[in-house]
């Protein structure tokens, strides 16, 4: 199959890449490189064409035009919740004007599916854990309210423009890759932390959970998504709940080295806990994550000790 990945250079993006060429098929990736992103050149591999554009640009129906893809994995994003909250017109502009910019250029084109990257943050604070494709979607944040509506918008590309659509609802995901120095994803800013040496800073009083899931499962579920989960919008996580304390102390074990640490208050908005369930995913995309926690954490370290050069 012919596929464009929308922010393929970014750390989600490129290992889905891996996984559809690894499955044969045939890759562009569209990326502007975005400076507060994830997205680096050097992840695209060597014979895969990167066109360095902005998903807003209409231009992009040219391009699909010229590669004709049968799938758009749309993984192109301004994915700090952060940011959201301090530009929400900025955050729209992409993940609500950019997005709507692909469906549109992708209709035009022939395209027969969009996946989208949507996020566990469309839940805001639940009610109940575990959260589940039926729990409510009260989103907290701008970020959480762009992802929402983009899950809208893909249900109307569907009903009025037969453009078909899998929406993955992604946990915390982690793993080789992601950006060490971003102001999310801890278990890459605590591994870049131990390995310079310096001491990692714990918010709230570190017993606040998530579900973690790691990068290759994610590859996998967009692996599935080619063929499965038609109008299906999915919750994909782990359903364990880990702490940052666990975290803290699984380095430790691994690096035999105590970080120091600095303690700080709740970040505002927060969520204490996090947890999803991920049955739907099972039984209609025939995914389950198969990486548990200590052994992507170990994967995680030891990618960034070889780019490093250096242990602790
Ligand atoms: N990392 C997570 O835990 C997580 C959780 C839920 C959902 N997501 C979603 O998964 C997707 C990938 O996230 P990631 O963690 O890999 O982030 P990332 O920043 O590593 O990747 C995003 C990519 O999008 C590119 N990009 C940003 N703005 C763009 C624009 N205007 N035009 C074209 N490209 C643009 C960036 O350059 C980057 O390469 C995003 O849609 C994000 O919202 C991530």
């Amino acid at each position: 199959m012919r596929i464009v990945v929308t922010g393929g250079a970014g750390f989600i993006g490129s290992h889905v890449i891996d996984a559809y060429r690894a499955a044969g098929h045939d890759v562009l990736v569209i990326d502007s490189l975005w400076e507060h992103g994830g997205g680096r050149r050097a992840n695209v591999p060597e014979n895969v064409s990167l066109v360095h554009m902005d998903v807003r640009d209409e231009a992009i129906g040219r391009v699909f035009a010229d590669f004709a893809p049968e799938i758009v994995s749309h993984h192109a994003a301004q994915h700090s919740v952060a940011i959201s909250a301090r530009d929400p017109l900025y955050d729209a502009q992409i993940n609500v004007i950019g997005l709507l910019n692909v469906l549109e250029c992708a209709q035009k084109s022939g395209v027969r599916k969009v996946i989208f990257a949507s996020s566990g943050a469309t839940f805001g604070t639940p009610e109940r854990l575990p959260i589940t494709d039926d729990t409510p979607q009260h989103p907290s944040s701008p970020y959480g309210i762009t992802k929402m509506v983009g899950e809208h918008y893909l249900r109307f590309y569907k009903a009025s423009r037969g453009l078909d659509f899998t929406a993955l609802r992604y946990g915390n995901v982690y793993g080789p890759r992601q950006d060490p120095n971003g102001e999310a994803g801890v278990i890459s800013v605590f591994i870049g932390k131990f390995l310079a040496h310096e001491p990692v800073r714990i918010d709230w009083d570190g017993d606040q959970t998530r579900d973690y899931v790691f990068v290759e499962d994610i590859a996998r579920v967009n692996l599935a998504a080619l063929e499965r989960g038609s109008g299906g919008c999915y919750v994909i996580g782990t359903g364990v709940r880990t702490s940052v304390n666990q975290i803290y102390r699984r380095l430790v074990e691994i690096t035999g080295f105590e970080a120091p640490v600095i303690h700080a208050p709740q970040r505002p908005g927060d969520a204490r806990d996090a947890q999803f369930d991920a049955t739907r995913a099972r039984l209609e995309l025939g995914w389950t994550p198969s990486t548990d926690l200590p052994d992507g954490i170990r994967a995680t370290y030891e990618y960034f000790e070889r780019l490093s050069g250096r242990g602790v």
